[in-house]
Order: structure tokens, then sequence, then C-alpha cells
């Protein structure tokens, strides 16, 4: 057999993906992108990889989250530097919580390509092709912004690198220091989440004035003063992931420096099909989206090919169902996992079997319903004895109006006052927060029951 290349994924049948008019300009901008350097390193993408396993086995919590579709118009060091602090927070309150270290994961710098329901949108009796993530399109509703342009395909480059620089900068440059546990407070001075974070800071900062007067500081024990976080992004414009896939100089592996962890859509999952043939060969951990129409027969098809081996942390299934649906598809699902004795991390992504159109016409997203998906998530992991690993939000850090619901309740005909997003609705930080509450009280409740299963 062959060894696995890169350029496979051509010769399989593709969804989702643009047709470049213009073949010389897509070329000349593959064949740049394929001298940049890498953006990350394959040892990191194996970290990352046994810090999954941890998860897989119930000693870590994935966190993953960030921008539905990140967009060159939304770019900024601020917006970076808030969605970092919100994911902060939000792994202090599940580890704290949990008592389990928290695997931090961006859907940031990278996260551009977006798949569609369908190929083109009418707005006022005018038909266009849909807009498709600033990697590939523009989000304009004009017939030019939509022609698919290979040279943005530079500009998302150069956007996830300055994001990841940023990001580096954050986890090991001070900004993520423990210590600064009540500084990572955003502007949400009259929640209740925001209470009841300021208390548990109280609680850390107390622990931490313990053991500071016991010789523990964050010179001493540098894990203290930074954090790990990785990137991740749905590995859908295969063109750009090809170009920066790359061989690792260590071990002769095939490693995706895009980002560290992709991760495959429910809409482009098919068993034989490029998207799955593209992920099969890079050795970086793959998520899969696992929605309704997920047979066990296509999951264990699919994780034989895309984890042959059996390696703990490869793969991430990342459940999907929508809120009152986790119960008809979860149990089957896992069953399947079981019954090949296959290793996987579960997460759960409450946001994308949940979206609906509201009244007022803007895409939402009910924020009972993101809860109600978490629960439900638990309740069957629970229930079946398996491990409920991580969650998969969309979520900002900016104080938006896309979601409805919550404890600052964000109504109906509040969702044009601030609605951002370049394509699904996202948690704002208050949202978010509250969520990562009701994960860690979960959580908790997992990790009494393996103590008491231990004892
Ligand atoms: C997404 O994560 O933005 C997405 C499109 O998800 P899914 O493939 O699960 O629909
Ligand atoms: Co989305």
């Amino acid at each position: 057999m062959t060894p696995w290349q890169k350029t496979d994924w051509r010769s399989k049948p593709r969804v989702q993906m643009p047709e470049y008019t213009d073949a010389e300009a897509l070329k000349k901008a593959e064949a740049r992108l394929a001298k940049f350097p890498p953006l990350v390193f394959a040892g990191e993408a194996r970290t990352l990889r046994k810090e999954l396993a941890a998860v897989s086995r119930g000693e870590a919590f994935l966190l993953q989250g960030g921008d539905c579709a990140e967009s060159f118009a939304e770019f900024s060091g601020d917006n970076i530097r808030d969605t970092f602090k919100v994911m902060l927070q939000m792994a202090m309150v599940l580890t704290f919580g949990a008592k389990v270290p928290t695997v931090k994961v961006g859907r940031m710098a990278g996260q551009f390509a977006k798949p569609r329901s369908a190929p083109t949108e009418t707005v006022g009796g005018v038909e266009l092709p849909s807009y498709r993530g600033d990697i590939i399109n523009g989000f304009d509703f004009t017939a030019e912004a939509r022609i698919p342009d290979p040279n943005r395909m530079i500009e998302a480059y150069s956007q996830a690198a300055a994001t990841l620089n940023l990001l580096r900068a954050f986890s090991k440059g001070g900004f993520a220091d423990i210590h600064r546990v009540h500084a990572w407070t955003l502007g949400f001075t009259d929640s209740e989440e925001a209470e009841k974070y300021r208390d548990m800071a109280n609680r850390i900062q107390d622990a931490l004035d313990f053991m500071t007067a016991a010789g523990l500081t964050s010179e001493t024990n540098h894990e203290l003063a930074t954090v790990d976080f990785y990137t991740s992004h749905e590995a859908l414009l295969l063109e750009y992931e090809e170009a920066l896939t790359r061989t690792d100089s260590l071990t002769g592996q095939q490693v995706d420096t895009s980002g560290h962890l992709i991760w495959i859509g429910d809409r482009t999952r098919q068993p034989e099909g490029a998207h799955v043939e593209f992920c099969k060969g890079v050795i970086n951990p793959i998520g899969l989206k696992c929605g309704p129409s997920m047979t066990t027969g296509d999951l264990k098809k699919l994780m034989a090919t895309l984890n042959p081996k059996n390696e703990a942390g490869r793969l991430t299934l990342i459940a999907r169902f929508g809120a009152g649906k986790v119960g008809d598809h979860l149990p089957k699902l896992i069953r399947a996992v079981q019954e090949e004795g296959a290793n996987v991390v579960w997460s759960c992504d409450p946001m994308h079997g949940n979206t609906i159109k509201s009244a007022s016409g803007y895409k939402t997203r009910p924020f009972e319903s993101v809860l109600r998906e978490v629960q439900e998530f638990f309740a069957v992991h629970n229930a079946e004895g398996t491990i409920p690993g991580g969650v998969h939000f969309e979520m900002t850090g900016r104080d938006v109006t896309e979601c409805t619901g919550g404890v600052r309740a964000v109504a109906d005909e509040d969702l044009s006052d601030r609605y951002h997003t370049a394509c699904d609705p996202r948690l704002n930080a208050s949202q978010a927060l509250e969520l990562a509450f009701l994960v860690a009280e979960e959580l908790s409740g997992r990790q009494a029951s393996r103590q008491a299963a231990a004892s």
C-alpha cells in the first residue's frame, strides 16, 4: 500500500468546498502558503493528544470554545483577550468544581471556513451564493463579495498567526497567572454569575495565600504562572489544510500545522469523502461532530479509519443532537463505541442542535435548550456508566445579544441590540460563565461517583 499523501483527498468526493474559478490564483496562493512557517509544532499536537487521553479516562476535562466563525472585520486584540479571559474563568470554575485539570482549546486562530445548509441565499428576491466564511468569500450581500477568492487564505493565515502569537503571550507572559484570578473578572458586575465567580475567586485566593505562606509561589512553581492553551478549527477548506501540512522532522509523521486540534463537521464526515481522507493521515488530535443522522455503522467505520491504532486522545466525538433528542441518539452511539472497545473522548456541543429562527427573524439559540442538552448529555453518560469528557461552546468575551435567556435574560426583541456574529449565535460572557457553573455542578457529581466507586 502506498503511504498516505496530503493530496490524497483530491481524488475523493468533496462537499461544502468552494469551486475556485481562477485556477492560477489558487495555485499561487497555495504555493505561498506552503512556504509559510508552521503555526503549531508537532510536539504540541502530541502533548494535546496526551492531555486528551487523560480526558478520556476521566482524569481531566475538556473545554473547547470560541467564535462560530472568526472574521476579518472583528479581528482585534481586545476581542482575543476577552474570549481568552472568559475561557480562563470558565476553566477556573470547572477545575475548582470538578477538582480535575481543564484542557483549554480555543475555536480560535483558524476557525474561518463554514459549512452551510444551503448553497445560495435569497434576500429581497435576489439569489446569491451563500457566505462560507472569511477565508472563502465575503459576508456582504453582493455578487462580487460572494465569489470565492483564494487570496483570502493568505489573510486568514496572517490573522491566525497574529492571534496565536497573542494567545501564546497571554498564556505564558503573566496574564494567566492564577494569582490574577480576580483580575479576570470582566465588566459584568451586576450579574449573579459574577458574584458567584468572585466568591469562588476569594476561596482560591485563600488557598493561594496559604500556599505562598508555605513557600509555593509563581516564581517557585511555574505552573501557577502559566497555562497551556491550544487552538482548533473545523478542517473544512482542505486546500488551506494541505498547504500547512508538514513533515515532522523528529518522527517523519505528517502534522497539520494550522492548529493543534482539527475537527470534521457533521456535514463533511462521509466515511469515503475528502475530509475524512485528509484527517486520517495527520497526527493531530481529531474531533468528529456527531449529529442525529450519525449511524452506529458509520461511527464504527469512522473510528476505524480515523483511529486505527485506537490511541487514547486521538479522537474526540462531539455530540450535537439538540435538547430533548440526546436520549434518542447518544446511548446507541456510546454502545457502538463500547462494542469496538474504542478509546474516545465524549464531548457535548449544545449549540448546533439548538439553532432556531426567532420571531424577530434572527437566528438564535435559547439558553434553556443549551443548558438542557448539557444536562441530558451528563445524564446519559451517568446512566451508561461512561465518561462525559468535555464541552464545546460557541461563545465570545463580548457582551453580545445573540442567544436568548440566561440570568441576565436576553429577550427576543433584544437580539438586534448587539448581534455581531458572522455566522451562528454565540453565548455572551455572562451566559458562558453561567453554563460553566452548571457543568461544574454536574462534574462534581461525576467525581463523587468515581471516588465512591474507587473506595
Ligand atoms: C460548527 O461547529 O460551527 C459547525 C458548523 O458544527 P456542525 O458541523 O456540528 O454543524
Ligand atoms: Co457554528
